[in-house]
């Protein structure tokens, strides 16, 4: 019974991640306001087999960048689409690869992406791909210490991805919590499981936080993400 349970969880994300709408996506045609990001779904004609061979490539060389798994960009691309987000922060860029998969989630919804990373080889390589990508007008990308960043930057986010330094966790949340996450937006964060011990003061607040509905899950059956709903009405 168990066996067959996972088997039917990995048949659902097999079939319905984010390749298959991903690319029927990328074959819209240009739109007239390509570039007003903030003004409602805009999508680049973007060649899906060169859309597909970067994801391939960069999905390849995934491990050498700590980038998520495929499996867990799909699964974020649906979330961005499915919470309808527009104002999305991401910390911790690496070459690019879950913002790349949040940014074409987000020519759905017609949001935007700001994205932060420290280091500036993995930043410059990361503009790179999202120039590919075709997602230069939706991904605004950062270089600098997200520990700063986030203090100075302008919110409310409606959906937020915590990759950076996992033991900054509760940093970050201080930071953006309440005024730069708004009611109604998801905190997103990465290697709940495999690295729950380096966010464990983290985790253990979150859980507990009145205003917040917290699960850890996986998309992979391996790590996985801790999501958090902050409530509408506290
Ligand atoms: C796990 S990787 C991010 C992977 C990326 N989200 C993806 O899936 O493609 C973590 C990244 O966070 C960056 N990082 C670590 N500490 C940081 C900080 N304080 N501010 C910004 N970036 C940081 C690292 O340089 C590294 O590239």
């Amino acid at each position: 019974m168990k066996t067959r349970q996972l088997f039917s969880r990995r048949e659902f994300f097999k079939t319905t991640g984010g390749t298959l709408s991903l690319f029927a996506m990328a074959t819209y045609v240009p739109s007239a306001m390509a570039g007003a990001v903030e003004s409602g779904p805009h999508r680049v004609n973007r060649n899906p087999a060169e859309l597909r061979r970067l994801l391939d490539e960069m999905d390849a060389r995934g491990h050498q960048f700590w980038s998520v798994p495929r499996k867990d960009g799909e699964f974020l691309h649906l979330l961005v689409k499915a919470t309808r987000a527009r104002n999305v922060l991401e910390l911790g860029t690496s070459h690019g690869f879950s913002a790349i998969w949040m940014g074409l989630g987000l020519e759905e919804t017609g949001g935007r992406l700001t994205t932060i990373e420290i280091e500036k080889e993995r930043y410059e390589l990361a503009r790179r791909h999202v120039a590919e990508a075709g997602l230069s007008q939706r991904i605004i990308l950062i270089k600098g210490d997200a520990h700063v960043e986030v203090a100075r930057i302008e919110g409310p986010f409606d959906f937020v991805f915590m990759d950076a330094d996992k033991e900054g966790q509760m940093d970050y949340f201080n930071k953006l919590y309440p005024k730069k996450l708004a009611p109604g937006g998801i905190l997103a964060v990465h290697n709940a499981i495999r690295q729950a011990n380096s966010m464990k003061d983290y985790l253990d607040m979150i859980r507990k936080h009145p205003d917040f509905d917290t699960v850890i899950m996986s998309a992979t059956m391996d790590d996985g993400f801790c999501l958090s709903y902050r409530h509408r009405v506290a």
